[in-house]
């Protein structure tokens, strides 16, 4: 098996409601389920990655509160590892309540942050980085900084070590990881925020503002996504749609999974255009399941058939 793949960043507690519709503000609103989840951005995507066969492990602060045996061994039942995460006392995990709602398969999350500190700088440079062949890095705007030095740790220390880089939330100081990955995720919110209107405006707007060779990748919720690459001067960039399964079943994480499929595909050393249509395919099954167990049957269904739903940008 290849080196392991690391993703830094955030776990937290998702509490989910799942609802046959929205709620009708000031009333009481009875759901047919609910569950207790571990969620973040980067934990979530070390699910989809170990789902899909990777050695991986996840690095982010830990609460040694009531909620640390449930993250553990909710970890451990992924194959995840998390070996040299940080636990710190007095204080809690960061909470999302979420309303996932069956009428139009949206997923509405309110986060509390609470008082968990991030990631420092020296939790990261106490790694051999040896052991990984890709780092992955959800970007944080209250650890921007130390983000950043710790790509730079990795960029004095590593030759072989490929980096990618998640810019979700809309605000304007993760634009300065951009310029750091070797794949950068650019979210649907973050472009139109930076004035993108299209993915593909935004792929060919980021490319001039990221590293020399990067891939840059825009996923584009149900319309699809789309990457690109100046190649020789030449910014050559594909569209994707969507795949979607018969029923949505779980639009919680969708996003963390396409991640870290395309992340998957690069490991692999698959063509990045290859990468884009697998990390939509991975995504569309996603969404068909609860949670992210049973991912890695669609690996092969991808593997198996002849992808079809390619549309020219
Ligand atoms: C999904 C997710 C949830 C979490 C929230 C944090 O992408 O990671 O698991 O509650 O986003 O922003």
């Amino acid at each position: 098996m290849a080196n392991a793949s690391l993703c830094v960043g955030l776990v937290c507690i998702d509490i989910v409601a799942e609802s046959e519709r929205f709620p009708v503000e000031d009333t009481d609103h009875r759901i047919p389920n609910l569950s207790y989840r571990r969620g973040g951005n980067a934990s979530n995507s070390c699910s989809v990655l170990a789902q899909l066969g990777m050695k991986t492990e996840f690095l982010g602060t830990l609460s040694n509160s009531i909620q640390l045996d449930f993250i553990q061994r909710d970890f451990a039942e992924h194959s995840v590892s998390i070996e040299h995460c940080p636990i710190f006392p007095d204080c809690e995990f960061p909470t999302s309540i979420v309303i996932l709602n069956a009428c139009n398969s949206t997923r509405t999350i309110m986060h509390h942050p609470t008082n968990l500190q991030e990631l420092g700088v020296q939790h990261f440079t106490n790694l051999n980085l040896n052991n990984y062949s890709w780092i992955h890095f959800e970007g944080r705007s209250a650890n921007v900084d130390n983000i950043k030095q710790m790509i730079k740790f990795v960029r004095e220390n590593s030759k072989s070590i490929k980096i990618s880089v998640e810019i979700e939330k809309t605000r304007t100081v993760l634009g300065e990881l951009l310029p750091l990955g070797d794949v950068v995720f650019i979210s649907k919110e973050f472009s139109q925020f930076s004035g993108f209107p299209t993915m593909k405006e935004a792929v060919k707007g980021f490319i001039g503002l990221s590293r020399p060779g990067c891939i840059v990748v825009c996923a584009w919720g149900s319309e699809g996504a789309a990457a690109g690459q100046n190649v020789n001067g030449t910014d050559v960039v594909k569209c994707q749609s969507a795949s979607a399964p018969c029923r949505i079943i779980d639009t919680l994480g969708a996003g963390d999974t396409f991640n870290a499929a395309f992340v998957y595909s690069q490991i692999n050393l698959w063509d990045w255009k290859k990468g884009l249509e697998f990390a939509c395919h991975i995504a569309g099954c996603k969404i068909g399941l609860k949670g992210f167990l049973g991912l890695e049957q669609f690996k092969q269904t991808f593997l198996f058939e002849a992808s079809d739903n390619d549309s020219p940008c």
